[in-house]
């Protein structure tokens, strides 16, 4: 059978980290396994595109061989090295102690050089993953924080060039980092010159979006859910030139593109690869969720959504085996398990946790962890496969509707209430939500703790870190958490940003703060140190964060969420008392504190936990 694409340089590549004896015994036999799991994947490559494209779906394979054959031949050889190092690891990236870090690049640094003169500052805080929110080209105005993409093989001018993108992605991996990168893959700046060729009626770019007449839109709209029900309502935007409605899930101006045409898909891919060869080592796929659309459903998660999932693993695994995919799914839990696929026809690594995030913050309201236990055990059902990626704070809202499928309605708008400052110490405001639904909520981690100027937020907010950190997952540190920034209102005198409340927690990096992270008497100090010492510990226990097995302990005070997670030869516990009240707890034998404690009297103190090995 002969191999489907010119893969022979990445055969290449594995032999030449064979040793000689390895070669001597085995290396034919490694060779040919390698090819007819080549020959497997793409095969089901093919059926998908069968079930996806029907009659088109030969053509459409065709471009994407080729495609995937030119990227495989232009991938640079120390990528293809770390493929080779990583061949048997594809959760690579969940390292014990080792967080992701997101932040804005212009908001961090200022450009993507300047970003190169803070790896240091990454690496003081044992970051692993570093994920830059939108960094292409996006459109010119209002971007939606970037996440409206003009040409997805250009850098925003404003923060540099292609190669200063790839330089930084070599200065992370020098430094032991690695470089994620966002993929806006369900839609496109309406200024993309695939919606510009379509508008111009060039046959190749027909059918790149989905146009619409104004009876179909009423049809396809009732089951749809709008996203921004208040700044962009509805699912369509009227385009004059063409006189007739775009389908555009988000803002006006981003244009849902039409995976039912398989040149997407193929151009889509080829994007993949560019990124992958200019050194990203993992694909945040915004907005996932969205990708496929059928009358009459709400055109979320459906399966041939999966099945796009599934192909872009395949075709990676193949062209840049090592890279990973995070799917951006802030649903229910049942809607995000399907987004890692199933053992053998994985799709993503890793999915945002956002239940559980979404529950510690209702815990916090409730002073009651009920919800969050449940939420913590449920979020087990997650495949061995696939990690988490558990946080506490991200560059968008708290979506409390992802839990509405087991959180009643009321409980959800009391949350929301509560984060929006009604009776309660949080400093947040509230977020758009469909009609008659609880509002999501915005503001920095530290604001909704309560704000610098409540004697206990740094308590809260270090005591949901202890949990975060605690987690089966990769933790990811949200930019400017790790030294306490509260919400930043300098968007409202800004006329693009000022009716998008979520630039309240998109603060810029306050450097002469951070530069106080070394010196744990002060505030910033104080907290990063925290963090640096949960990291710490963390990697001296070389505690997995790839599923090692998690159990919640039932206290009968449910204000304490207990996680206990047993290694070989000890077990890892967490005890927060999500609460005001002291609370008494008996702690296990022969326990080890690691981090946090009881006081005096045996009692965890309000807002408070302790890390024990037992
Ligand atoms: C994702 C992003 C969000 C953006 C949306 C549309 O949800 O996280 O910030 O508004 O996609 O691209």
């Amino acid at each position: 059978m002969p191999l489907p694409l010119n893969l022979q340089s990445a055969h290449d590549i594995s032999q030449d980290i064979l040793t000689l004896g390895e070669r001597a015994k085995g290396v034919v036999n490694k060779k040919s396994a390698a090819a007819s799991n080549e020959d497997m994947l793409m095969r089901e490559l093919k059926e998908i595109l069968n079930i996806l494209y029907a009659d088109q779906a030969d053509a459409c394979f065709d471009a994407l061989k080729s495609r995937m054959d030119a990227a495989l031949k232009a991938r640079p050889l120390d990528l293809k090295k770390r493929d080779a190092q990583r061949k048997d690891d594809p959760l690579w990236f969940a390292r014990s102690g080792r967080p992701a870090y997101c932040a804005y690049i212009d908001r961090f640094a200022g450009t993507l050089k300047e970003t190169c003169e803070r790896v240091s500052y990454l690496k003081s805080l044992n970051v692993g993953l570093f994920h830059p929110l939108p960094l292409l080209m996006p459109r010119e105005g209002d971007s939606d924080g970037g996440f409206a993409v003009m040409d997805y093989r250009e850098v925003d001018p404003r923060l540099g060039t292609m190669d200063d993108l790839r330089l930084l992605a070599k200065e992370l991996r020098d430094a032991d980092m690695s470089l994620v990168l966002d993929v806006v893959c369900n839609h496109t700046a309406r200024e993309h010159q695939w919606a510009q060729k379509q508008l111009a009626g060039d046959p190749e770019f027909q059918d790149f979006y989905l146009f619409k007449s104004e009876q179909e839109v009423r049809e396809w709209e009732e089951a749809l859910i709008d996203v921004f029900p208040d700044t962009a309502p509805g699912s369509f935007t009227y385009v004059e030139e063409a006189k007739s409605y775009v389908w555009t899930t988000f803002y006006p101006f981003q244009w849902d593109l039409n995976y039912g045409n398989p040149r997407v898909l193929v151009e889509m891919s080829d994007v993949l690869f560019y990124l992958a060869n200019a050194g990203c080592e993992g694909f945040r796929l915004d907005s996932a969720t969205f990708l496929w659309k059928i009358k009459g459903t709400s055109c979320r998660n459906l399966d041939q959504t999966h099945l796009i999932m599934r192909a872009w693993r395949i075709m990676l695994s193949l062209v840049a085996p090592s890279v990973f995919l995070l799917a951006e799914a802030i649903e229910s839990l049942d809607a995000v398990l399907p987004f890692y696929g199933k053992a053998e026809k994985a799709e993503c690594q890793l999915a945002y946790n956002n239940n559980v995030m979404t529950a510690l913050w209702g815990a916090m309201a409730d002073q009651d962890a009920t919800v969050a236990r449940s939420v913590i055990r449920e979020a087990a059902r997650k495949p061995a496969h696939g990690a988490w990626l558990n946080y506490i704070r991200c560059h968008d809202d708290i979506i409390w509707q992802a839990l509405s499928a087991s959180v009643a309605q009321e409980k959800l708008q009391n949350w929301s209430d509560f984060y929006a400052g009604k009776d309660s110490f949080a400093k947040g405001l509230a977020f758009q939500a469909p009609k008659g639904l609880a509002a999501s909520s915005c503001g920095m981690a530290l604001s909704l703790c309560g704000g610098r100027a409540d004697a206990l937020a740094l308590q809260r907010l270090k005591m949901l870190t202890a949990i975060l950190f605690a987690l089966d997952g990769v933790p990811m540190i949200y930019m400017g958490d790790e030294i306490g920034l509260e919400n930043d209102e300098s968007f409202l005198s800004d006329p693009l940003l000022k009716d998008e409340l979520r630039w309240l927690h998109r603060p810029h990096m306050d450097w002469e703060k951070a530069q106080k992270s070394a010196d744990a008497s002060c505030f910033e100090g104080d907290l990063s140190q925290f963090i640096h010492s949960l990291c710490h510990i963390l990697q001296d226990l070389k505690l997995s964060a790839r599923g090692l097995s998690q159990e919640i302990i039932d206290h009968e005070e449910k204000q304490i969420l207990w996680l206990r997670r047993a290694c070989s030869s000890f077990s890892f516990q967490m005890i927060a008392n999500m609460s005001a009240q002291a609370t008494k707890i008996n702690l296990p034998n022969e326990s080890k504190r690691l981090l946090g404690g009881l006081d005096d009297q045996g009692c965890l103190a309000p807002w408070s936990f302790v890390w024990l090995q037992t």
